[in-house]
């Protein structure tokens, strides 16, 4: 008789992480390990998240990857590298998810001279391998990615500094300013700051690991004040060390550095730190701040950008209470206004690490392991 082979399937959900230390440059390409430790916000999954069915059979002859409904290469590199590491890690711990009994883990499973990873740890180090920053988003809250020494990268793993819930008044807005594909990609980017910035590795010996230390003590005392001038000064410091990289790179446009000097006008007018702005490897910013700031901000935002199309869709995610602002604040902030230059405005909040999904109505992939409906 023919053995019944089930198939498996688990659908999850991840987050976005946003970092406030931030991580530019490699000491090792292939195992991706970082120059410098670097610390981020994992962002809520009610505003953005990416959701992955994976389905197992023995009856498979291939492994095969579809990426928004479209067949895409699973010989790549570093997909590869976290297929890899994961049938490891599923070896060690076995179908049941604890650790097996034969289990003296080889290899991946190897507890680290400074003791045994969490199981969260060891999924970073997975997540690592495809995306180094997506290694921060395997949980939530304030992540701290270490740096590590060990050549091996097992220490190289992320840890939370503190959980989503520790910080209830923290917002998150989400400055959509063009929907440009990035210039330079960070892989290219970085290794060419590595190569030719010397600031670069001024900032990853001496800067950040101070930074890192101080970042830390502003999350845990809830100090804003700290907490954002430290954001906007770290993402400053990333940019500067692109414009020292040779040749240079410029991910900041000119709406960019409008949404500084707003920003910069906005917290002068309040006498203290109100908002705090970050920008990665793009154009687009991301402004923390707390709630009671969330309504007035976002409206100088829009005297300031004046929603060309869409304007009833410009403010999305999270509600955002009306506001009129103050004559002097408005003579005061908002100047020459840039209509259309920001396309809308994303208001989300901390949020938590990946979710499994229960419901299997959700899955991606049928009963026929391909894919159910194009998204
Ligand atoms: O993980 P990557 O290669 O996408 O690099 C991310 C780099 C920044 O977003 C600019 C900074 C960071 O720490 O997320």
């Amino acid at each position: 008789m023919a053995e019944e082979r089930p198939l498996a399937r688990v659908t999850c959900t991840a987050p976005v992480n946003i970092a406030v230390i931030k991580y530019w440059g490699k000491r090792d390409n292939d195992l991706i390990l970082p120059i410098n430790s670097s610390l981020s916000v994992t962002l809520h999954q009610d505003q953005l998240k990416t959701t992955t069915t994976a389905a197992a059979s023995r009856d498979f002859a291939e492994d095969r990857l579809w990426l928004n409904g479209e067949e895409a290469d699973v010989g790549h590199p570093r997909l590869q590298a976290c297929l890899r590491e994961v049938s490891a890690l599923a070896r060690l711990y076995g179908a049941a998810g604890e650790p097996s009994e034969q289990g003296q883990p080889s290899e991946q499973g190897q507890p680290s001279e400074q003791g045994q990873p969490s199981e969260q740890g060891q999924l970073s180090e997975v997540a690592r391998r495809g995306s180094g920053s997506a290694c921060r988003s395997m949980m939530g809250g304030f992540v701290q990615w270490q740096r590590g020494e060990r050549p091996d990268g097992r220490d190289s793993i992320a840890r939370q500094v503190a959980p989503e819930t520790h910080w209830p008044e923290l917002r998150v807005l989400i400055l959509v300013v063009s929907g440009e594909k990035k210039q330079v990609g960070s892989t290219a980017g970085m290794q060419t700051s590595v190569d030719t910035s010397p600031l670069l590795k001024h900032r990853a010996e001496v800067v950040v690991p101070e930074r890192l230390a101080l970042m830390t003590r502003h999350i845990r005392e809830r100090d804003f004040e700290g907490f954002g001038k430290l954001t906007m000064q770290d993402s400053n410091q990333f940019h500067a060390t692109c414009l020292d990289t040779f040749p240079p790179i410029f991910y900041l446009n000119d709406i960019s550095r409008q949404i500084i000097a707003l920003a910069h006008r906005f917290n002068a007018h309040h006498g203290h730190t109100k908002v705090a702005y970050t920008f990665d490897a793009g154009p687009n910013a991301v402004i923390f701040t707390l709630a009671d700031s969330v309504a007035e901000f976002v409206e100088v935002v829009r005297r300031s950008f004046p929603p060309a199309i869409n304007g009833d869709r410009f403010v999305r995610g999270l509600p955002v209470g009306s506001a009129s602002l103050p004559g002097e604040l408005l003579a005061a902030v908002v100047t020459e206004p840039v209509p259309g230059g920001i396309q809308y405005i994303l208001h989300t909040k901390p949020g938590p690490g990946p979710q499994l999904v229960d419901d299997p109505s959700q899955h991606l992939l049928g009963a026929d392991g391909l894919p159910r409906r194009s998204p």
